[in-house]
């Protein structure tokens, strides 16, 4: 089992696991047209964290760092059906968390989460509340009717993963 953060460069094997992870979101959001999932997981200025297994996709999250605003912006996130439960969405809240702070230097995430993924997500430490201000953020983000905006601070110090 591995955790892995790729993005569009071109290398096969990011390549094939991007088109994995397509294909986990598409059936778990279906909601989401299928294109507009292409685009944004092959979008080069968007990242992909993922659960690799006997090297497949269990799942993963897409977001876009917005490096100047210091906050990142998650797109996707979806674990397989019959991997759910199973403490992989919380392992890969945390890899995200861990590669954002270290590696992209952001500091907060928003995203626009669907209805039955809010309790998930205050599990991850996010909240209904907007503290971030907002300047930092308005007109960054892609408005999405349908969800509810939600955020949560990247503790500064705290070892997310081991
Ligand atoms: N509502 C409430 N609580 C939940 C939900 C949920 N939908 N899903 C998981 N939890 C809880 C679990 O019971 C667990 O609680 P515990 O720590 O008290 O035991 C905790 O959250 C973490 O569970 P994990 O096993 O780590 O989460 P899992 O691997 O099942 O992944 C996920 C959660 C990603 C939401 C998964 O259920 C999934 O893929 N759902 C379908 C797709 C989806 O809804 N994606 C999010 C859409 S919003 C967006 O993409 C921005």
């Amino acid at each position: 089992l591995k955790f892995v953060c790729v993005s569009n460069d071109g290398v096969d094997e990011h390549m094939i696991w991007l088109i994995g992870l397509k294909n986990v979101f598409a059936k778990q959001l279906p909601n989401m047209p299928k294109e507009y999932l292409v685009r944004l997981v092959m979008d080069r200025t968007h990242k992909s964290v993922m659960v690799i297994r006997r090297n497949l996709v269990v799942g993963g999250i897409t977001y876009r760092p917005h490096a100047s605003q210091k906050f990142g912006e998650i797109a996707f996130l979806a674990i397989s059906s019959d991997e759910q439960v199973k403490g992989y969405g919380t392992r890969l809240m945390n890899h995200l968390k861990q590669h954002a702070r270290d590696a992209d230097g952001l500091t907060h995430f928003l995203t626009y989460a669907d209805n039955n993924a809010v309790g998930y997500f205050i599990k991850q430490g996010f909240t209904k509340e907007i503290y971030l201000e907002k300047d930092r953020w308005q007109g960054y983000i892609k408005d999405y009717d349908g969800g509810i905006l939600m955020e949560c601070k990247i503790n500064p110090k705290l070892p997310y993963t081991d």
